[in-house]
């Protein structure tokens, strides 16, 4: 079912995120977050849109987290975009680790 839903999902909310994108400007080498990054879908559109910088995805579903990293793999394997189990509540990063930030669809 979790699948399913974000198979869906990822065409549901892509409008909504590519606005979300054009919003932030991301240039070559920003370090982007997305919190509540789900399927992954924006995670490969920052990785093109940024191609010198690191892209990083959180979320607290080990399923969801899965689902990203796999359809990012490429980008994965060359160290270029991560996908973290966590929690907006409990980012595991230092300050001042992110240029740009979006949290779409996310409550
Ligand atoms: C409706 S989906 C949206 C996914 C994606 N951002 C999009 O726009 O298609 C909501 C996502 O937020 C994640 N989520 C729920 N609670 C969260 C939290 N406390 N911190 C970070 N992500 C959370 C869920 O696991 C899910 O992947």
């Amino acid at each position: 079912m979790g699948r399913l839903i974000a198979f869906i999902m990822a065409r549901k909310t892509w409008r909504q995120n590519l606005r979300v994108m054009d919003a932030l400007s991301i240039e070559q080498g920003d370090r982007t977050l997305d919190v509540g990054c789900g399927h992954g879908r924006s995670l490969t559109e920052l990785a093109s849109r940024a191609a010198t910088g690191r892209i990083v995805g959180v979320g607290p579903s080990e399923l969801m987290v899965e689902i990203a990293a796999r359809r990012n793999w490429a980008h994965v394997e060359a160290d270029r975009v991560s996908v973290v189990l966590a929690s907006m509540e409990s980012l595991p990063f230092p300050d001042d680790s992110f240029d740009k930030v979006l949290c779409v669809h996310v409550l």
